[in-house]
């Protein structure tokens, strides 16, 4: 009831609550107590005087005792769960219980449970856990969980998410660099090059000599062209094109690419640039599963 910004409601809920209580033992007590007196036509105690098809007669009895027994504890079962959980308005319950206080307790009977095992796995280094048959399955079971949503369930990734299967890194494969992209998270930034290169004509060149670096079919004059220009690119992607992990630059000379390698969506990445995130886990995994982790993604790229 905390999510309240004024106590109001919190009475409000509350109260509602109770007095509808309420209304079902009056009710209830109304009923087992009343009993009509009987009508002139019969002079029967409980007939009502309602009367169908000259036999079926109706009556004004109390409800069955064992009926009415069971309406009363529900009523008391009622109000002892008030008392003792959350639900009446603002009133926390005498057991103090929350979901939250009962998630973290979860967890921590968890953590008691397969701490020690985490442990284990994460004095180990990680060229060691990545042949670990049962470490291995806890990662893969780590990465379906937290990670194949954006690099996919068979860790090929898609379009703009790394595939982590092949041996070609864009922050680096070590186990220390895979270790850090997943605690620290990863920012790959390319800036536009339409304004640097001087237009539109400029970049298709550019884009050309991109493909002819690693040997796809392009324009041989256009390519020439744009290779005279590289220069402004060669800060970040090398002089010859290979990248740089440093900065997460990809290297452009190889059969890989993290977008595609069609001559329309590179003129795309180098006209408007590329600003893409892999998401810091360190803090919501904790150090030994991202460990677990890293060996699990290690061991994809068959080292
Ligand atoms: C929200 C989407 C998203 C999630 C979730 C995610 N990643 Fe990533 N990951 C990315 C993107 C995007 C990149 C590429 C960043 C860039 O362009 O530099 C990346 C990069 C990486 C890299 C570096 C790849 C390289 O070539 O250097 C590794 C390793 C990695 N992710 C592993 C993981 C693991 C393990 C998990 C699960 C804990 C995970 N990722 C969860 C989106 C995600
Ligand atoms: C400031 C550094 C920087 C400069 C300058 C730069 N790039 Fe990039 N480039 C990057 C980074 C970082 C990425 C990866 C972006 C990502 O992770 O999404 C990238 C990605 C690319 C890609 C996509 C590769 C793939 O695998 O899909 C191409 C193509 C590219 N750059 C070409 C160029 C060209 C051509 C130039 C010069 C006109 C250039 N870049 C200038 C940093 C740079």
């Amino acid at each position: 009831m905390a999510d309240f910004t004024s106590s109001f409601w919190g009475f409000y809920i509350g109260i509602l609550t109770l007095v509808g209580i309420f209304a079902c033992a009056l009710l209830l007590w109304r009923t087992s107590s009343r009993r009509s007196s009987g009508k002139a036509s019969t002079g029967e105690p409980g007939f009502t005087g309602h009367r169908w098809d000259e036999t079926l007669l109706e009556y004004d009895n109390p409800l069955p005792r064992w009926w009415m027994g069971l309406f009363v504890i529900t009523i008391v079962f009622g109000l002892g769960y008030l008392a003792l959980y959350p639900g009446l308005g603002a009133w926390g319950g005498l057991l103090d219980w929350t979901s939250r206080g009962q998630h973290a307790q979860e967890v921590a009977a968890a953590d008691a449970q397969y701490g020690p095992l985490f442990k284990k796995f994460a004095s180990q280094p990680i060229e060691e856990l990545a042949r670990d048959p049962q470490a291995r399955a806890i990662g893969e079971r780590l990465f379906l969980n937290t990670c194949a949503q954006c690099h996919g369930s068979d860790a090929r990734g898609a379009k703009g998410f790394p595939n982590l299967t092949d041996a070609d890194w864009l922050h680096g494969g070590t186990p220390a660099d895979i270790e850090s992209s997943i605690a620290n998270g990863r920012h790959g930034v390319m800036p536009p090059m339409l304004d640097a290169l001087g237009g539109a004509d400029e970049v298709r060149n550019m884009a050309e000599y991109v493909r002819s670096l690693s040997g796809a079919t392009h324009d041989a004059q256009r390519a020439a062209q744009g290779a005279a220009k590289f220069a402004v690119c060669a800060a970040c992607h090398g002089a010859e094109g290979k990248g740089n992990t440093a900065i997460g630059a990809p290297n452009l000379t190889d059969a890989t690419w993290l977008y595609a390698g069609n001559i329309d969506t590179i003129v795309e990445t180098i006209t408007r640039g590329r600003d893409n995130q892999m998401p810091a886990h360190g803090a919501v995994l904790g150090p030994d599963k991202v460990h677990l982790l890293a060996a699990w993604v290690y061991g994809l790229s068959a080292h």
